[in-house]
């Protein structure tokens, strides 16, 4: 399909989820049964008591140690009264935690009971190469694979976990294979009066039967963002708290391509901690962009008013969306209500003044050049128009004439064929026997990434955590980072340029890429091989 079917297509598409997305739930358009008022009676219901994440349990009593195993497999769970989600999950369980502790060992035995090959991978913890669970360690159908590592010293965090195969990434996420991975400190420093919750966002789109749709043309372009939005799985829960109480929220961005710019109404937040832990002083911000693949740690003294009611919802982000805008994306969309309730206030608590120390990484040995780019192939030869940014970039002024293409004739489960695109990191699509850089363990690296499109993209590094010392926005200055944090994720606007500082500890073939999975999948990854 080139790219003037491709936006016609997209502004079909949008038309029939403008009619389901007015109920906050997605239709289909290419299931062959769809009937919007059977999923309209079947929404599940918002305003339940949030729920912690189901746990892994640790098998192992010997102190240290966590032993455990994961079993992906279809699994049928219940939305509503009427409607059973078919997903794909760890150990039947929908976002399940492994909780440890710094220093322990983890020892996890995946045993993969779907039809496709999977990996387990542990995004946000420095690993051995053999346990990061990467592409080139795929495990086949039926087959199992021990992960074993200990957590190193400072990884405490909040991290997660999801697969990580040659191609099927997007789709195995889609389908609900993730969970979280809470790394505890040796010490904790915040005060026990804290009442701390995890939350996991997630999305999906289903058809009327409860299968995952499979990805349409706008997924792969975009990033796939389901409309029915989750925390911990379930559908705009709700936490009723004593009036003054200080949470700690600690979020992951578990979606494929959603963004989520946070707000909590008549509320400040604090962030304390990043991908990689503790900040070293609280930072207020009225609302805070998680891109996919980050984590947030963010402090919240709820209000001393008896009986309110504050939504912690995601506002609408301009990320570059190319094809018609979905309608949802100008909407907000509630994620969690926070209930106060006719209860004596507590009193605030108070912080140490350090929470932890970030050393900066100091001069680089290496310096690298990085640039993601998008390019459409041009299939009428009608010349470069077609890679230009700004006709890639509609925001629903494209209305193509062409018809739907091929999508339209795809059997419900398979996944689409990924449309023409190509993400690109320094001109290659990824390839699993390609190597970009070469590297040197211990050795302080700067990367300067450039995003030279005109999307944003979140971009990841395998294997280590990195620093943000710098940012350049289109035609902009260089500015210095206020302050530092230890990251693995980072959103890059469209034409913004990053200096990261990173160092490798251990040798071997670590990727980095894009965390919109689809852009990943399509080929916006590579590797550096450290040794
Ligand atoms: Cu969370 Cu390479 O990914
Ligand atoms: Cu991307």
């Amino acid at each position: 399909m080139n790219r003037r079917e491709f936006l016609g297509y997209s502004a079909l598409g949008a038309l029939v989820l403008s009619t389901a997305g007015t109920m906050g739930f997605a239709l289909s358009r290419q299931h062959p049964h769809s009937a919007l008022p059977a999923v309209l009676t079947a929404l599940p219901e918002g305003g339940r008591p949030l729920q912690p994440l189901p746990r892994i349990v640790n098998l192992s009593d010997a102190v240290g140690h966590f032993q455990s195993a994961l079993t992906p497999a279809p699994h049928t769970v219940p939305l509503s009264d009427e409607l059973e989600a078919r997903l794909w999950l760890y150990n039947g369980k929908v976002l399940p935690l492994i909780e440890v502790r710094e220093g322990d060992e983890l020892d996890v035995t995946l045993f993969n009971e779907l039809s496709h090959e999977t990996t387990v991978h542990w995004h946000g913890v420095p690993v051995p190469k053999a346990q990061d669970g990467a592409p080139w360690d795929s495990v086949a159908p039926g087959e199992s694979r021990r992960y074993r590592f200990t957590l190193p010293e400072n990884s405490a965090g909040l991290h997660w976990f999801h697969p990580h195969p040659h191609h099927g990434t997007a789709r195995q996420i889609a389908h609900g294979l993730a969970g979280a991975l809470l790394v505890r400190p040796a010490q904790d420093v915040l005060p026990m009066e804290v009442d701390e919750h995890l939350l996991v966002v997630s999305d999906l789109r289903l058809n009327v039967d409860g299968t995952v749709a499979p990805h349409t043309d706008e997924d792969w372009m975009n990033g796939r963002e389901g409309e029915l939005l989750l925390v911990n799985g379930q559908r705009e829960p709700r936490l009723d708290v004593a009036p003054g109480t200080t949470l700690r929220l600690r979020i992951v961005n578990a979606c494929a391509g959603r963004y989520l710019r946070l707000r909590l109404d008549e509320h400040e937040l604090a962030l304390i901690g990043t991908d990689g832990g503790l900040i070293e002083r609280p930072q207020p911000l009225e609302e805070l962009l998680l891109t996919p693949g980050e984590r947030a740690d963010l402090l919240v003294r709820v209000s001393e008013s008896a009986e309110g009611r504050f939504m912690l919802a995601s506002h609408p982000y301009e990320r570059g969306w190319m094809g018609a805008r979905p309608p949802h994306l100008d909407e907000i969309a509630p994620l969690l209500f926070i209930h106060t309730l006719n209860a004596g206030v507590y009193p605030a608590v108070s912080l140490p003044d350090a929470l932890a120390h970030i050393q900066p990484l100091g001069e680089p040995a290496v310096r690298r050049q990085v640039e993601l780019t998008e390019v459409m192939p041009d299939h009428d030869d009608h010349g470069p128009g077609h890679s230009d940014p700004h006709a890639a970039h509609g925001g629903g002024s494209h209305h193509g004439t062409h018809g739907p293409g091929h999508a339209a004739d795809q059997a419900m489960d398979e996944p689409a064929a990924p449309p023409e695109v190509d993400f690109l990191i320094n001109g290659r699509a990824f390839a699993m026997d390609e190597v970009l850089f070469e590297g040197q363990a211990d050795e302080v690296e700067e990367w300067e990434v450039f995003n030279n499109s005109h999307m944003d993209h979140p971009f990841h590094v395998h294997g280590t955590h990195f620093q943000v010392i710098s940012t350049r926005d289109a035609d902009g200055e260089w500015r210095e980072a206020p302050w530092l944090a230890w990251k693995d994720t980072v959103n890059m606007a469209p034409y913004q340029r990053l200096r990261l500082r990173m160092v490798f500890r251990e040798p071997g073939d670590w990727l980095f890429h894009c965390h919109i999975i689809e852009h990943e999948e399509l080929g916006m990854m590579a590797t550096i091989r450290v040794s």
